[in-house]
Parts: C-alpha cells; structure tokens; sequence
C-alpha cells in the first residue's frame, strides 16, 4: 500500500513572516492526519526553508527545497547542495519542476545529475515530468513523459530509484485553472509505473509513488486519489492558503 503523499510548492512565494503563519496554520488544521494517514510536505523558498523547518520541528510535516545542485561544495556561486539542504533539516527537494525546465532552461541531463546527488546525499528527490500542450495535441505525452523519465533516471540503482517520488505535472495544467481529468492522469501513471517496472522490477514500481499536479484544488482531489495509480498531489497555488491545502490533505486521505 502506498501511503498518500501531499507537497504544497510555494514557489517565490511568501515572506519570512507569512510562511511561518502558513505553515503554523497548516500544521494545526491538519494534526489527526498528517503523518500516519498522510505524508505531507511544505515546499518554501530556500531563504525560508530554515525558519519553517523550526516552526515545524513538533510537527509530522515534513520541509522540501524547491531545486538542488549536484556538486557537493566549491565555487558555484547561487547553488545549495544536498548536504547544505539535509544541515537544516530539509527531507525532499524538487527536481525537474517544469519551471525550471521551461524557464530556467534545464534539461534531462542537468537534472539526472541533480536526482542522483539528492539521493546521494540523503535528500529525497521529486522528480517532475510533464508535457506540453503542443506535445500532447500533436499525441506526444508518451513520448515526452517516457524520455524525461528515462533520461532522468539513468544510472540510478534501483536502490536508489527507490528514494525518488515522481510527479505528473501536464505543464498545459500548471497555474492555468486547467486540471487533468482524472483520467487522462490515471493514463500517464500508469505508463509511468509501467516504464519503471520495466527499468527496474515490478515490486520496485508499485511501491514508488506517483503524484499529480496541475491546479489542483479542494474539490478536484476525491475524484483523482480514487485513481489507481495517483498516489498523492504536488500543489502551487492552492498550498498558498492554509484553508484549502488543509481541505486538500483530508481529502487525500
Ligand atoms: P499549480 O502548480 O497547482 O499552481 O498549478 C503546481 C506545481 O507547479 O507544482
């Protein structure tokens, strides 16, 4: 049984006031659950990563680093690296958000690097993949999605594979109001698991969990956690208030 996995990503959002009233909110409107129900995460802005990690430390909810770099230390001006993350208590950190591959500029090798130093350096890697809108009207989405997770999983043990969560996020549903339907995500889990089994084994597969994001609302999470295969939610927008990430972790539960 895969246990239900909810991440709020903040992006650059918050400051170093609203994020310890958010995630103070968020842990005490969420207490029964969190935790042996549910794993849930917080996603802040490196600068705050700290200072909610301490507004968290009775709490079950876990903090993760929105990128990573894959050098462990040296003259990378502006990057922050596994063990400078797992120094302030960070457990996840992002990799491959469409973001940064869109806006950013990253590519599958920079981001293959970026899973294995995470793992490396005991940090927990959410590796995201996702189409285009282009990709999927030109009935690409298997092709796209095979490739991100093909390439941003080589050379990774399955012992290692076995530390990563990976999150479906169709970049046409990212902030766009525009949500998958739950069976177009069911869809691309499953190629997803599918893809892993064949990799590694099918006992690796079915415990690794696969998340969905992409305007994820309250209300659209019932009908996307009954989904075989969509084992938790990677959240933007609505994990910027504490009254609907909280309504979205019960309702995954
Ligand atoms: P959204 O963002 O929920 O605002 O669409 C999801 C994400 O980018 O992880």
């Amino acid at each position: 049984m895969r246990k239900p996995f909810v991440a709020g990503n903040w992006k650059m959002n918050t400051d170093s006031h609203t994020s310890v009233e958010l995630v103070k909110s968020i842990a005490s409107g969420s207490l029964e659950v969190t935790g042996h129900s549910v794993d849930v995460a917080v996603i802040p802005p490196f600068v705050y990563l700290q200072v909610v990690a301490g507004a968290l430390s009775s709490s079950s909810i876990a903090v993760g680093a929105q990128d990573i770099y894959y050098e462990r230390q040296g003259a990378f001006t502006g990057e922050i690296s596994a063990s400078m993350l797992k120094d302030i208590g960070c457990t996840y950190a992002l990799c491959g958000h469409s973001e940064r591959r869109h806006i950013i500029g990253e590519t599958d090798e920079l981001i293959n690097k970026k899973v294995a130093a995470a793992v490396s350096g005991g940090v927990l890697p959410i590796l995201c993949v996702g189409e285009l809108i282009e990709e999927r009207q030109a009935d690409k989405t298997t092709e796209v999605v095979s490739r991100q997770v093909k390439s941003c999983l080589a050379g990774l043990s399955a012992a290692k594979v076995s530390a990563v969560t990976l999150a479906y996020e169709p970049v046409w549903a990212i902030g766009t109001g525009l949500t998958a339907t739950p069976q177009q995500a069911q869809e691309v889990h499953t190629l997803i698991r599918d893809l892993l089994g064949q990799m590694y084994e099918e006992s690796l597969a079915e415990e690794i969990r696969i998340l969905y994001g992409g305007s994820v609302k309250p209300n659209s999470v019932t009908d996307l956690m009954s989904r075989q295969d969509v084992d938790g939610l990677l959240v933007g927008g609505a994990s910027l208030n504490a009254d609907d990430f909280i309504a979205i972790i019960r309702a995954a539960v």
